[in-house]
Formats: C-alpha cells, structure tokens, sequence
C-alpha cells in the first residue's frame, strides 16, 4: 500500500511517552502504563515538573513510586520533563503520545490537547481507554475522599497507599 503524498512515511515508533502529573499514581495509571508496554519497545513514563503546582507528593517522591511500582515491566522507565512535552518527545526520540481516556468527559481537552501537539511537531496521540474497573479513579478524588477519611486501598497501589496514609 501506498502512504498518502501528505503523510510522509517514517520509521514506526517503538517508544511512546505517558505523561502526566502522578501525585500520586493510581491503579487507572498503571493500567494503562502496563498495557502500553505491552505495546511499544520502550515506555517512558514522563512526571511533569509544575513550579505553579506543588501537589501533595514531591517529584522525587512520585519519580520513586512509580519506579517502584513499574519495576516489573523491564522496558519502562521513569523521567520527569519541564516544559513542552513534545519538547521532551523530540529531544528522547519519542513520537507516540499516550493518553488514558477514563470518560467522555476527558476527550474535549484531551483531543485539543493531542491536536496542538500534532501541530507542533507532528507527534501523534494515541488514547486508550481506561479498563472499566478504574474509569472513575483519579488522584484528585483519591486524594480528596483519602483526606476525609475515606478507604481508597482499592484504587491505588499498596506502596502508594502506604505513602498516602503517611501523608495524612
Ligand atoms: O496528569 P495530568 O495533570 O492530566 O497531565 C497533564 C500533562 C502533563 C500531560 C499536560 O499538562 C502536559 O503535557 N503538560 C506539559 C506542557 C505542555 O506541553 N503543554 C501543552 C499541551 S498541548
């Protein structure tokens, strides 16, 4: 087959970036990390540095969760990025974006997020859906429902909810 004039072809990407904020990881996270690296050679998991965000976890704290709980997938590894992420994609050699979609509510941003990258650089978003197990997880309700008290051992790692409960 052919590629399209306006689809210049490239050598496919075996290495593919989850970005995101990790504070903390959850089990959506990994499930979709995990699966991702069931899919690419390699699998960069990227922590964004947000000096207007401080978070609950530190960078350094995130950074070894999520090495901690990935250690059984030998073809992932662990970085955290400033700036543009497709910055960061060009300077690792990385054109797939990889991107969880636990509900229709996260596509609007996430689909104007993928199309500016794209127009970027022309790095390419993939999403995944998250597994229905995990669709209404995420790290700010973990956190919030974890502050008043609430039981969230089934929605996060043992380690991270170990870490969590020391938090609190
Ligand atoms: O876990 P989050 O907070 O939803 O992750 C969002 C993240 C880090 C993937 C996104 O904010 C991002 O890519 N930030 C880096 C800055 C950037 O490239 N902004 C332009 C996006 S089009």
């Amino acid at each position: 087959m052919t590629a399209p004039s306006s689809h210049p072809t490239t050598r496919p990407s075996a290495h593919a970036v989850c970005p995101g904020s990790f504070d903390p990881p959850t089990l959506g996270h990994l499930d979709v990390i995990g699966r991702a690296a069931g899919l690419f050679e390699q699998v960069t998991v990227a922590v964004l540095i947000n000096p207007a965000k401080e978070g609950m976890f530190a960078l350094d704290e995130r950074l070894e969760l999520l090495a901690a709980t990935t250690a059984d997938w030998p073809n992932v590894v662990i970085d955290s990025f400033q700036g543009l992420l497709v910055d960061y994609c060009r300077d690792h050699g990385i054109n797939a974006i990889i991107k969880g979609l636990r509900a229709v509510s996260d596509f609007d941003y996430e689909l104007q997020m993928a199309q500016m990258n794209s127009g970027l650089t022309g790095v390419d978003t993939l999403f995944m859906p998250t597994s229905p197990e995990f669709s209404f997880i995420s790290s700010s309700l973990v956190k919030q429902v974890a502050g008043y008290g609430g039981e969230v051992s089934a929605y996060l790692p043992p380690v991270v909810h170990d870490a969590l409960r020391r938090k609190l």
